[in-house]
Order: C-alpha cells, then structure tokens, then sequence
C-alpha cells in the first residue's frame, strides 16, 4: 500500500480516537488521564469546559486536540485564541506547530512562519486551523461550516465581545479551557450550565493532584529523567505554605475551583486579633518609623507608626496635624526609639508627599526613605504597595516558618524566609517566627480602625504577578482612607523581603 493510503487508513481508524492519534501519529509523550478525558469530550460533546490548575497540561492537550480535528477531517476549521498574543504565540501555538513539525507521521499542512497574528495552519482552501488575537472580535466573524472547532485558552481573560463573536459562528465543538481565576464572565456562566447538567456540555476539572507528578518533588522528576513541566509536589507544597488551603490561590490554581469572589483577605482576622493579643517577643532589634501625611483639614488622618520587628511600638494618628509638626514629630519619635534616618519612611506619592522632605530637612532628617506605592514591585508583585502589603502579611503569620539568623543581618530583619529548594527539606535551624505585637498598650483608641484596616486589605492573583484591590474600591467599602493600614505597609516596605 502506498504511504498516502497508509496514513490515509490509519487516519481513519484514528477519526474518533485522539488517544490513538497522539500515540500512533504524533507520537508525544502520553497523555495523562484527565487529557485523554477532556480529548474524548470534544469528540461527543458540543462544548468542553475546562477549569484547570497550573500547570497542568491543558495547552499541551489542546494541541493534540486541534491536530486531531483539523487532519482526520478534511474541511475542517479551527479557530483558536487565548487571552494574550503572547500566550496564543508562545504556549498554544508553540505546542500545535512542535507537535506538527514533530509527528511520528509526518502530517499534510504547512504552518505559518513566525510569531505574527493570525498563526496559522493550511491543509487546503478552506481547511485550515486559525489563532487569533482574543483583542478584536470581528476577526472571528463569518466562518461557518461542517466541522469547525473553537478553542479558547486562558478563557477566564477573554474578554465578553470575544466570546459573543464566537457564539455568533455556528461551531461544531467548543472548547474552553484555563485557570478558573475570575468569579464572572463568560467562562463561569458556561462552567455553571455543564455543572447544572445542560445537555451539550461537559465539565472537566483538572486539579492539580491530576498532574502525574502530583507526588514527585522536582529533584525526583530530575532523577527519574522525566520531563519536566507538570505540576509537582514541590510546587504544590510551595503554594500551601506561601498562600494557605484557604486562599483563593489554592482555590484556583491548585484545585481549580471558580472563587465566589475575585479577591481574598491579605491578611486573616485571626492573625490581626493574634497579634493584639501576643506578647512581645523580648529582644531589641532595628527600629523604623513610617509617617502618611494628610492634609490637617479633612477627614484623613495622619499617621506615624514606630515598629521594630517585635511589633509596634508607638501609634499617633489624628486628622489635624500640619506638615512642620508632622515634621516634628518625627523628629521627637526617631529620637526617643532611636531610629536611624533612612529607616524613618514617609508617603511621597501622597499629596503633600513630594514636598514633605523639606520639612523633614527643617528638623535636621535629610536621608529618610520616600515611598512610592506605585513604583515597581518586582517580578512576583503588581508594585510596591503589593510586594510591601505582602511582607506584612507575612510577619503576621502566626506558623510561618523562618531560619534562625546565623548573623546580625544588615538588612536589618532578622526573619529571612525559606527558599523554595529548602521547602523539600526543612533546615534543622528553622522555627515559627515570634509573633508580631500589636498590643493595646500602644494602639489605644485606634486599635479598632487599625484592625478594620488591615482587615478589609485584598489581593488578588488575576495576571502573573500580587496586586492589591484597587484603593479606590477599598475606600469605597471602609468609608474613608486606610491611613492606619498604609503606615503600617509602609512599615513593611523598609523590611526585606
Ligand atoms: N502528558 C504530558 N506528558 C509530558 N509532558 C507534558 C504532558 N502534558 C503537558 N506536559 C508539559 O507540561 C508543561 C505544562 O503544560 P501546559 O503548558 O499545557 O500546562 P497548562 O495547564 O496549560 O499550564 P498553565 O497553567 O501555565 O496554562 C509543558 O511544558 C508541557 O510540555
Ligand atoms: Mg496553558
């Protein structure tokens, strides 16, 4: 038999069998049981939904899928998107035309070159497999036909107009898949109506204990030779002590649950209450003082928060303070707790902030710190205010776990956290960190807008990166600005990370 009539037969045996055209055809390595479910579900049913974990190989799977549809069926059409030219390109993309170019059979079709949109793959006129752009919605317009299949990766950012486009097609098959990270959109309302059992759709859920490697550590898949991607145990075990089981992150990225809401608390009641309630630490270490201005008219207080890494020290706070006595009482705090100049921090984004230093300056403080909460926050948070609410969080975590400090450390916190290879194994040295006090004594009367504050503080995970709520909603739900709680942030800001 000729090779084209081969390829032609085992094409047909593979017609509804993706399992089989992945093995035989692609030769990939194999798919894991939840893929196999979720590619024998775009075969029988209209539309797939599928909320997934990180990491977990849904992409990877998509690729599969999309090879699948378009070459055992002559006519065929896909349209695909995700939530980022970046991700359409580089993950979905990147997998489709690897798993092409690289086919145990070598597959008709020609890929398109390069990272430019729309990616393409062409068999013939009119049978084609498509990625666009999930930012202009007339792209998906007017494509009809037999066999046409959507997929839509990282679906919980693709935008309303993007989706109603898509509904607009007619398709044959839907697939839906990414991280349920947003409680509304279009994902949700398709995961709603497979969960309430709407014939035409199907539901599969990828937690992150469906990875393969959901019980190896990363230096165990090194070891074993396997390849190296999935989800671990590691990674996993990282996520439970850095957010929680509580969080909305383990909600979402590790079992794949959609959250009620789109953001979480940043910081726990219970951990705010402890800290009024623990005792002082004994022991002295670095001191630092953070000052947010207001005006001395209005409703906004200003606040000045003395701390060392035992708790807090001094709280003054009061809607009538000018800028020259604000000035001074830093001077009279940095004095009696012993603060050097640059751990004394002050609001410079605020709106006196830009000219606070001269008063500083007029009271002999000439190198405090300036804060600004919306400068860069590094890769892991959205920006300063986010990296620095975070490390408060951290320091009122009442079982976090740190190293003891071999040395005076001259950054000057004394709790530096635990790398991510020595999760696997705990150092011999490592031990809950003493608590934080926030203790009456020092708080007085502002003890209850304090802990109001540092209560209704929220964070999300929506991109890559930490972001706190929008401070503007934030204010909207206290009635007032979160004087108290941005001190305190502040604070954080001059700990290290
Ligand atoms: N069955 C499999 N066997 C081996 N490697 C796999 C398998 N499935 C996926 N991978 C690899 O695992 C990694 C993650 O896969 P993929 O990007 O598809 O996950 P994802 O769930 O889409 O991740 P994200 O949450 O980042 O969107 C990739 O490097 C991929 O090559
Ligand atoms: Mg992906």
């Amino acid at each position: 038999m000729a090779r084209s009539d081969e390829l032609a037969e085992l094409l047909a045996d593979c017609y509804d069998d993706p399992g089989l055209f992945h093995e035989a055809i692609l030769g990939r390595s194999p798919l894991h049981k939840k893929q196999e479910a979720i590619a024998r579900s775009v075969q029988t049913t209209p539309i797939t939904v599928v909320p997934a974990a990180h990491a977990v190989g849904k992409s990877w799977v998509a690729a599969t899928i999309a090879l699948h549809w378009i070459t055992t069926r002559p006519g065929a059409k896909i349209v695909t998107t995700s939530v980022s030219n970046n991700q359409l390109v580089n993950v979905l993309w990147s997998a489709i035309k690897t798993a092409h170019r690289g086919a145990k059979i070598k597959l008709p079709g020609r890929t398109s070159e390069g990272s430019s949109i729309p990616q393409r793959l062409d068999l013939g006129p009119d049978w084609f497999a498509v990625g666009w752009s999930a930012k202009r919605s007339e792209s998906f317009a007017g494509l009809h036909g037999e066999d046409v299949l959507v997929i839509v990766d990282e679906a919980s950012g693709v935008d309303q107009a993007i989706f109603d486009a898509i509904e607009s097609l007619g398709y044959t098959r839907l697939l839906v898949l990414g991280n349920p990270i947003r409680a509304t959109g279009h994902f949700r309302t398709l995961y709603d109506q497979a969960v309430a059992g709407t014939p035409g759709y199907a539901c599969h859920h990828l937690t992150a204990f469906d990875s393969p490697y959901a019980h190896l550590t990363d230096d165990e898949v090194r070891a074993n030779g396997l390849p190296f991607g999935l989800t671990t145990k590691t990674w996993i075990d990282r996520v439970r002590v850095l957010f929680g089981e509580a969080s909305l992150y383990w909600r979402t990225r590790v079992q794949a649950l959609f959250p009620d809401e789109d953001h979480d608390q940043l910081i726990p009641s219970e951990w705010i209450d402890r800290a009024y309630l623990a005792k002082r630490a004994p022991g002295n270490s670095t001191r630092y003082l953070s000052i947010d201005i207001s005006k001395g008219t209005g409703r906004d207080r200003t606040v000045l928060i003395v701390a060392d890494d035992f708790g807090v020290l001094e709280v003054v706070a009061a809607n009538t303070i000018s800028l020259t006595e604000a000035a001074n009482i830093v001077a009279r705090a940095s004095l009696k707790w012993g603060v050097a100049h640059d751990n004394i921090v002050y609001d410079a984004g605020g709106w006196a902030g830009s000219d606070f230093h001269r008063y500083l300056e007029a009271v002999g403080i000439v190198s405090a710190t300036p804060y600004h909460g919306s400068a860069k926050g590094g890769h892991r948070f959205k920006n300063r205010r986010a990296r620095s609410a975070w490390k408060l969080r951290r320091r009122l975590d009442p079982d976090r776990a740190v190293l003891i400090a071999p040395a005076p450390n001259p950054t000057g916190s004394v709790f530096p956290e635990i790398s991510r290879q020595q999760l696997d194994k705990p150092p011999a040295t490592s031990h809950v960190q003493p608590a934080f006090s926030i203790p009456p004594a020092v708080t007085g009367a502002h003890w209850s807008d304090l802990r109001e504050e540092l209560a209704e503080l929220k964070y999300s995970h929506m991109e890559s990166k930490i972001e706190l709520e929008a401070k503007s909603d934030l204010m909207t739900r206290l009635g007032r600005s979160p004087d108290l709680a941005d001190a305190m942030i502040m604070l954080a800001s001059l700990w290290s990370d």
